[in-house]
């Protein structure tokens, strides 16, 4: 198939590309590098050994769509452009609604001008109320308490509605914790200011860029008091868009599917499979509890196993194994 992919720069769309490229399917990067660096790009096309056109441009510039739309005919829309961090979304609200759900309608009025009738759409289990007990199915309570998470459940909303308008094929992919790195360690997460997420924490911690962890909380009610969470290796996630993209291709309406593994881990179970994994100690302080984590979340997977016939492979040491083998070979991500 004939796939745009926006975001495509991104530690996930990025992934995403190769494994597109490797099943077979001809892509068309947007991205505005907001997050991201032309480097990501070049080694994409290097890992998959071909080149692919490339934008640089903002999803939200319907003018600049129009003309994408009308040099290449695609088959299907992967949209992962927007922006994720939840605390800046909490500060710039504005920010976060008018980017993520405004290249979401962008994208839409343009794939309904020129017959575009296929979208895969990066949606996240923030999207689940708290109080839903675990393992999280797909038919479990929504509700946000970020605007990250709202920009996320509003586009599924909008996604939703115009579906059912329009006749399409809509997959509203929810992923978990997504980490890890692809094997060549070519390309993996590159975190633009301290990361606030777990995994790259960690492994900046390891080569020496920050002091030490600070594990959020060891008093939650679980196996060492730490917080739980489903981590998926980006690799196995990116296989899940291109399963996606094949389930479009044969059915309409829509479908929320979890991209997790069904397992989950504590931030001291990581701490030590990356330790194992990487050979180097992570050293770490306990923190307060960070404000609105949950103490446990983890997939149901079995509805992507049903319909996509995809299932998560890789294990925690393999997610940490490519994490370090990513960072040892990129002490600075993309920079240097
Ligand atoms: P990322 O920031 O690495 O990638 C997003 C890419 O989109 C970046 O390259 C950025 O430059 C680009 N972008 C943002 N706004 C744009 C715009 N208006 N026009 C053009 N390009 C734009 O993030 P990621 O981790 O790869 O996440 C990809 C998607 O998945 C995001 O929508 C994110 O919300 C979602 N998601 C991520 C996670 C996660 O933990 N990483 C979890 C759930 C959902
Ligand atoms: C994991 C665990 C922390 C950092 C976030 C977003 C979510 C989604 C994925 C986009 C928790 C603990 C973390 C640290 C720590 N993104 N932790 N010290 O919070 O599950 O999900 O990323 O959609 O929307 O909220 O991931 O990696 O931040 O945290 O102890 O420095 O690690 O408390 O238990 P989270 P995370």
């Amino acid at each position: 198939m004939n796939i745009l992919v926006t975001g495509g720069a991104g530690y996930i769309g990025s992934h995403t590309c190769v494994e597109l490229i490797n099943s077979g399917h001809e892509i068309v990067v947007v991205d505005n590098f907001c997050n991201s660096r032309p480097e990501a790009v070049s080694r994409v096309k290097s890992i998959a050994g071909s080149d692919f056109p490339f934008y640089e441009m903002d999803v939200r510039d319907e003018e600049q769509l129009g003309r994408v739309m009308e040099e290449h005919r695609f088959d299907c829309v992967i949209h992962f452009a927007g922006l994720k961090s939840v605390g800046e979304s909490v500060a710039k609200p504005i920010k976060y609604y008018d980017n993520n759900i405004g290249s979401t309608i962008a994208l839409c009025k343009a794939m309904s001008k020129h017959g575009v009738a296929r979208f895969v759409f990066s949606s996240s289990a923030t999207v689940y109320s708290g109080g839903n007990v675990m393992p999280l199915t797909e038919d479990a309570a929504l509700g946000c308490i970020n605007p990250y998470g709202w920009t996320k459940l509003m586009c599924e909303r909008i996604l939703t509605d115009f579906a059912a308008a329009e006749d399409w094929s809509v997959a509203l992919l929810r992923y978990f914790n997504p980490i890890g790195a692809h094997e060549s360690g070519l390309i993996g997460e590159d975190p633009s200011d301290i990361p606030n997420n777990l995994l790259p924490y960690i492994s900046q911690t390891a080569i020496g860029r920050l002091d030490k962890l600070h594990v959020f909380g060891d008093d939650y009610d679980t196996v060492d008091g730490t917080g739980v969470r489903d981590y998926i290796h980006v690799v196995d996630l990116a296989k899940g868009h291109v399963a996606a993209v094949g389930y479009c291709a044969e059915h309409t309406g829509v479908e929320a599917v979890n991209l997790g593994t069904g397992r989950g881990t504590s931030v001291l179970q990581l701490v030590a499979a990356f330790e194992r994994m990487s050979g180097v100690k992570v050293a770490y302080d306990i923190a307060p509890r960070r404000a609105g984590d949950l103490a446990i979340c983890y997939a149901d997977p079995s509805r992507a196993q049903r319909i996509f016939g995809w299932s998560a492979e890789k294990s925690v040491d393999d997610m940490c194994a490519d994490a370090w083998s990513w960072q040892r070979q990129n002490p600075m991500g993309y920079r240097e």
